[in-house]
């Protein structure tokens, strides 16, 4: 029995060691923590407990039938955050460079699988060479369970993919399918072919990191939603982000105690916008200074910054933001802010999480490289993702809502449960300037000045559209409230909204213009 219990203790030994001690040495002179350290990190203290940590590969070739680590270079199982379940795994670098072999992709599996049946989060944190080398297709058939699983917890549970070294080739497209995508800068990267494979195809010569590292995934192709300093952040921001997350699509997100008043006040908004409507000023001092407690977890801040989106709290209760950011193009919607809000609206519709929508928008962004990159499918998105979304919608205008952009981003039309108007709203087909040289091109040109005339006919054009009053005539805009009354009104409209239930006919599932 003793020696049972010995051969137990140096296994558990064996996989507590990775790929051992050198190859740990490694990991951390690279700045980065190893599979276990970053999961202690991640979950409540003592809250981890393993599932396979025996577990063994079964390739015989290349003489891997003598090279086995228990375990197999991923660490499983479950944990908790902040009392609340969650299931993880965590890619073991220092046990073949992480690569996922058919046994290491079982483990992965079965904890998706408790996952979905539990109807608590995944993590993955990733750090792996990709395929398993050695074991050809069933490596490659590991990957196919994992992605099939990805899709079939999408929209049921939260899924969230941290990466924190190497995730390339067909790797990349789990973390893809899932949630939110976390990068740790200068340790992580990901693109499915390397730079080497790069130079040969295109003759193209770029470095990882500028190639897939996290900057190049956070400011242009925006795969990548949040960038940390270094794993010990990536932890804790990990943390902080699945507090603002239901366990699952039938369960409401958690509620935080809150003191921060619902009635709260805030003067300062009454003069947030400026006098001229082409100045720029930031809308993010009005999400912080409407939310509790000034908290807001922004998602991709370096990425279409016309747009923002990201988590907040009323009352202690998740809401989910989407604000046109007047102070970068004008808070313009092109293709990358409209992919970029409409993913971000369908999570939070999927999750019962209620989605506030600040709204200063000159229009769609003109121009070749527009349409030549399809805004008329990308804008679909964003415009399909509001109309689908059953979740309480409010939506606040702060100042332009022009042309389509006033349908699309979350009006009365597509069925927003509230919308609000400060006084300062501008609600017309377009600009005065634009408008005016459609409307009296001719008048224009036979003026004795020109230059007068236009801007007389556009004073009179932005007296009788630059306000919120028609709209508000026609109910298109509920209230015209004042801007220090703001976080009020939208906490009542929350707790009017609580038990919001939307019946929708049966369909397989729509068809989102991808
Ligand atoms: C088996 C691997 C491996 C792999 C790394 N290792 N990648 N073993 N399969 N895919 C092993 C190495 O042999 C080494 O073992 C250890 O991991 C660490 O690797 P190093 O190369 O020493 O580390 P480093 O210099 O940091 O380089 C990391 C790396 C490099 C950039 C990831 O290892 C690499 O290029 N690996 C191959 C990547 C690759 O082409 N993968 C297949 C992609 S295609 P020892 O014993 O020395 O510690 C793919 C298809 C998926 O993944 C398709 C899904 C549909």
């Amino acid at each position: 029995m003793n020696s049972i219990a010995d051969e137990l203790q140096r296994r558990h030994q064996l996989a507590e060691l990775g790929g051992g001690q050198k190859r740990i040495d490694a990991q951390h002179n690279k700045g980065k923590l190893t599979a276990r350290e970053r999961l202690l990190l991640l979950l409540d203290e003592n809250s981890f407990t393993e599932f396979d940590a025996l577990k063994q590969h079964r390739c015989q070739d290349f003489g891997m039938a003598g090279q086995q680590f228990p375990g197999d270079g991923v660490v499983t199982g479950y944990g908790h955050i902040n009392g609340r379940l969650v299931f993880v795994f965590s890619q073991d670098f220092t046990v073949f460079g992480g690569s996922l072999s058919e046994t290491n992709a079982e483990k992965i599996c079965k904890v998706m699988d408790k996952a979905m049946e539990m109807g608590a989060p995944l993590i993955g944190l990733n750090d792996s060479g990709g395929a398993r080398i050695q074991e050809g297709v069933a490596s490659l058939g590991g990957y196919a369970d994992i992605f099939l699983r990805n899709v079939e917890a999408s929209g049921v549970i939260p899924q969230l993919s941290i990466v924190m070294g190497p995730c390339a080739g067909g790797a990349v497209y789990s973390p893809a399918i899932t949630d939110f995508i976390g990068m740790v800068k200068d340790t992580s990267y990901m693109f499915v072919t390397g730079p080497d494979v790069v130079k040969t195809v295109t003759h193209e010569e770029v470095t990882a990191e500028e190639l897939g590292g996290a900057s190049t995934h956070a400011t242009k192709s925006g795969v990548c939603d949040i960038t940390f300093e270094n794993d010990v952040e990536a932890m804790r921001q990990t943390r902080r982000l699945f507090d603002f997350l239901p366990l699952n699509n039938l369960d409401s997100a958690p509620t935080y105690p809150c003191d921060d008043p619902f009635d709260r006040r805030e003067p300062s908004l009454n003069t947030l916008i400026p006098e001229s409507d082409t100045q720029p000023y930031e809308i993010r001092e009005l999400i912080e200074k409407v939310v509790d407690h000034r908290d807001f977890y922004e998602i991709q801040p370096d990425y279409a910054r016309n747009i923002l989106i990201g988590f907040g709290r009323m009352e202690g209760k998740t809401v989910g933001i989407v604000a046109n950011n007047p102070a970068v193009l004008a808070g313009v919607l092109d293709i990358d802010s409209s992919r970029k809000a409409a993913r971000f609206i369908r999570f939070c519709d999927a999750f019962n999480i209620p989605v506030i929508t600040f709204v200063d928008v000159p229009g769609f962004m003109p121009g070749t490289q527009q349409e030549r990159g399809g805004i008329i499918k990308h804008g679909a998105k964003l415009l399909y993702a509001y109309a689908e979304a059953t979740v309480p919608k409010l939506t606040l205008i702060t100042r332009k809502a022009y042309g389509g952009a006033y349908d699309v981003m979350s009006s009365k039309h597509l069925k927003s449960d509230l919308n609000l108007a400060w006084p300062t709203a501008e609600i017309a087909v377009m600009g005065a300037k634009g408008a005016v040289e459609i409307l009296n091109r001719r008048e224009i040109a036979s003026a004795e000045d020109p230059a007068v005339e236009a801007l007389k006919l556009e004073t009179s054009y932005k007296e009788r559209f630059a306000n919120p009053f028609i709209a508000a005539e026609r109910g298109y805009v509920d209230e015209v409230i004042s801007p220090d009354s703001t976080r009020e009104i939208l906490c009542k409209s929350l707790r009017m909204l609580e038990n919001k239930s939307v019946k929708k006919p049966f369909k397989k599932h729509g068809n989102i213009p991808l």
